[in-house]
């Protein structure tokens, strides 16, 4: 166990009990549990997961800052960088955002969207968490113009009737609940949770066909097999999760950015425990069974395994580059001038948080997909790296 995280106070422990109580009465129900159904239940459980509890996640307040929370710049650079693709798509059109974190993202893309006469039609979120809803609402109404946050609904599940329009998700694949998997004799095993005494601790059973198959399909792709006692995630719902988020995405695009990697560095020989990492009031650490409910656990994404089903799921690919690049060849120095000084330093700060290689520059990574649209995302086809996936 981490010795050097901050003591969480009194409260926060009896939630953390709680949420812990819970996952302890399913295991003794149903025996050691998936660690995919542990994250899942730690992140959203109602009312006690990470993301479905009032604690403050994001910001300076909070666990982890997301580039929509550095400032503005963000989101009217990939703003201006949709706007022409709205455009072109004409009247009737949606922004799709998938998990909207504070409503940061929502209120800086729509006043840039609004100021570029390319407003979309409704702007709707995709958001599990009740409690970030509440936040996100109570945000865009205090924001924005009126008018334009009536253009604001919020979905329980991915549009079920053809649209057209712009899918956008920061930072939500990595909160994907991941399975993880180790290889024990040549077979392949899928980590578990279980009980011991006070302490939940994790063991490792033989993998169903669903994961076994998703492995063996790593394996093939990279020409090697996984030696005995690597260990590593994998998602093997990410092609259903997105044939059905997308599905009814009749034209337009989709951008996902995130943290991750290609294939083959995802699953380099020598990262043998894998990519999981828990965030705690701005500490990064590495045990999930710590604290369940007040510390965020991600994931890495394994970016060919997001380009094959982006493809599988009928779409042409656009393009992968690293975040940096891909904003500053959208524009985001145009908008980092200011005529108040203090605003360009602070702006300059942004920036290179944005686009530092050190920073989220390269760590970040953006990749896009299209269906019945030309010249989608012009600075992401520029520095496009998928020779790499
Ligand atoms: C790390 S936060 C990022 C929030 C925001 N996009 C940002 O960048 O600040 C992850 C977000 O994804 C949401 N989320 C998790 N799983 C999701 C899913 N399957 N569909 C849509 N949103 C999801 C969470 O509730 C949360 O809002």
């Amino acid at each position: 166990m981490p010795t050097t995280l901050p003591e969480p106070d009194a409260d926060e422990r009896a939630h953390s009990r709680e949420l812990a109580a819970l996952i302890r009465n399913e295991i003794a129900a149903n025996g050691p549990m998936p660690f995919s159904r542990y994250m899942m239940l730690c992140l959203y459980a109602p009312g006690l997961g990470y993301y479905s509890a009032g604690r403050a996640k994001f910001g300076a307040a909070g666990d982890f800052v997301t580039a929509p929370e550095l400032g503005a710049l963000y989101a009217r650079t990939l703003a201006g960088a949709f706007a022409p693709s709205l455009r072109e798509l004409g009247d009737d059109t949606d922004f799709l955002e998938l998990g909207g974190g504070s409503g940061a993202f929502a209120v800086d893309a729509l006043r840039e969207f609004a100021a570029l006469g390319a407003l979309p039609n409704r702007y709707l979120i995709l958001e599990p968490s009740a409690d970030l809803r509440a936040r996100q609402r109570e945000r865009i109404v205090r924001e924005l113009p009126q008018d334009v946050a009536a253009r604001v609904a919020w979905l329980d599940r991915p549009p079920e009737q053809p649209w057209r329009g712009v899918l956008f998700a920061n930072e939500v694949v990595d909160a994907l609940p991941t399975t993880r998997f180790t290889l024990r004799e040549g077979e392949v095993f899928e980590e578990h949770v279980d009980v011991d005494g006070e302490h939940f601790v994790r063991v490792d059973r033989p993998a169903d066909a669903l994961v076994a198959g998703a492995v063996r399909h790593v394996e093939r792709a990279l020409g090697r097999t996984f030696e005995d006692g690597y260990r590593s995630e994998i998602l093997p719902q990410l092609p259903y999760w997105l044939q059905a988020i997308a599905a009814t995405l009749e034209r337009g695009a989709m951008l996902f950015v995130d943290y991750g990697y290609p294939r083959a560095e995802f699953y380099l020989p020598e990262r043998r425990d894998g990519t999981l990492v828990c965030h705690y009031r701005h500490r990064a650490h590495a045990d999930p069974l710590h604290w369940p409910g007040l510390t965020d656990i991600t994931a890495f994404v394994d970016f060919t395994a997001l380009a094959e089903s982006g493809v599988g799921a009928g779409f042409e690919f656009v393009g992968y580059a690293p975040q940096g690049q891909f904003l500053l060849a959208s524009g985001l120095l145009d908008l980092a001038q200011a005529d108040d000084e203090v605003e360009r330093v602070r702006r300059t700060a942004e920036v290179k948080r944005l686009t530092l290689p050190g920073e989220m520059g390269e760590r970040f990574q953006a990749i896009a997909f299209s269906r019945g649209l030309d010249d989608v995302l012009a600075g992401l086809r520029m520095f496009d790296l998928s020779r790499r996936l």
